[in-house]
């Protein structure tokens, strides 16, 4: 850990003081994909059984999340919210029916971390008026000039966001009841990122990285949630992991699952209609 400070403070160039999170847009595309995983009254002492993650629709019958989100549960002791900003009313509440995760996802380096839900029913679309999402392609999104990698010299564009009901920070105990959105995140560059976390973490070709930008940072709650492309409103990726010192959140980028990585099997798995 010493040295990864030490490496880290090397890069600290981005020392802004961390802001929260501000409440998602109704008109924002992310909302009307976003859903709260909810678990059994019995396993949880969270009041609205939040299990503590997201996910994202992507078919009336399919949702995907990050597999750590699932990896000590069953379909039976989960549902999804889908189709309501808040996690605990509204939209629809539909069961996971089956949990797929991906064959290559190691528990032990979080590489192919992602999982898909298959639901029971199609009422988060039918009743629930959610809208699945579209799944968008990083490489194409790097390819735009106007979108700047960071850190670097000169003022950093970015579209990216982040949306989670996730804690504040970790002196906060309760998980909001309404979708926040994290606006601003600045793509970082992956050899950059690998560096960053090389003591802790390899950063694999499945994993898009960020920073941030001088808003709330991604915290416990918020993982499996999507990273938009908010020009278009497709999901780039699926909340990870980040590091959990708050003084270092501005330098040890948060790590994404790459959905373009894992198109493939994604598109094998999700229920398509
Ligand atoms: C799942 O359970 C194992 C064994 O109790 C534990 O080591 C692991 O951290 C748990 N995984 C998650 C994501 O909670
Ligand atoms: C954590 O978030 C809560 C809001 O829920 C706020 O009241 C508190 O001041 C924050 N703590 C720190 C250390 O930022
Ligand atoms: C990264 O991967 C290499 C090769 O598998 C391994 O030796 C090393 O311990 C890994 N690093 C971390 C921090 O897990």
């Amino acid at each position: 850990m010493a040295a990864l400070i030490l490496a880290v403070l090397s890069l600290s160039t981005l020392g802004t003081a961390l802001r929260y999170g501000t409440e998602a847009p109704a008109n924002a595309p992310a909302t009307a994909y976003t859903v709260a995983l909810l678990t059994s009254a019995e396993t949880n002492p969270d009041a609205a059984n939040f299990a503590r993650c997201g996910g994202v629709l992507v078919s009336a019958r399919s949702v995907l999340t990050s597999a750590r989100c699932i990896e000590n549960s069953t379909a039976e002791a989960l549902s999804i919210r889908a189709g309501s900003r808040d996690r605990t009313a509204g939209g629809a509440v539909v069961p996971v029916s089956e949990i797929t995760v991906h064959p290559q996802y190691d528990s032990s380096t979080w590489d192919y971390d992602i999982a898909v839900l298959t639901l029971q029913d199609d009422a988060a679309v039918r009743v629930g008026h959610a809208t699945p999402a579209i799944i968008g392609s990083y490489s194409s999104l790097l390819a735009d000039p106007t979108i700047t990698e960071g850190p670097g010299a000169g003022p950093v564009s970015s579209t990216g966001a982040l949306y989670g009901w996730g804690l504040y920070n970790y002196s906060d105990t309760a998980f909001p009841s309404n979708l926040l959105t994290l606006p601003g995140v600045i793509f970082v560059r992956h050899d950059l990122c690998a560096d960053i976390w090389h003591y802790i973490r390899n950063i694999t070709d499945r994993m898009i990285c960020d920073y941030p930008g001088n808003e709330r940072a991604s915290w416990e709650g918020d993982r499996g949630g999507p990273l938009v492309d908010e020009r278009t409103g497709k999901v780039l990726g699926i909340m990870s992991f980040s590091i959990l010192e708050t003084d270092l959140h501005q330098v040890v980028p948060e790590v994404s699952t790459s959905l373009e990585a894992v198109r493939g099997w994604i598109e094998g798995v999700v229920m398509w209609d």
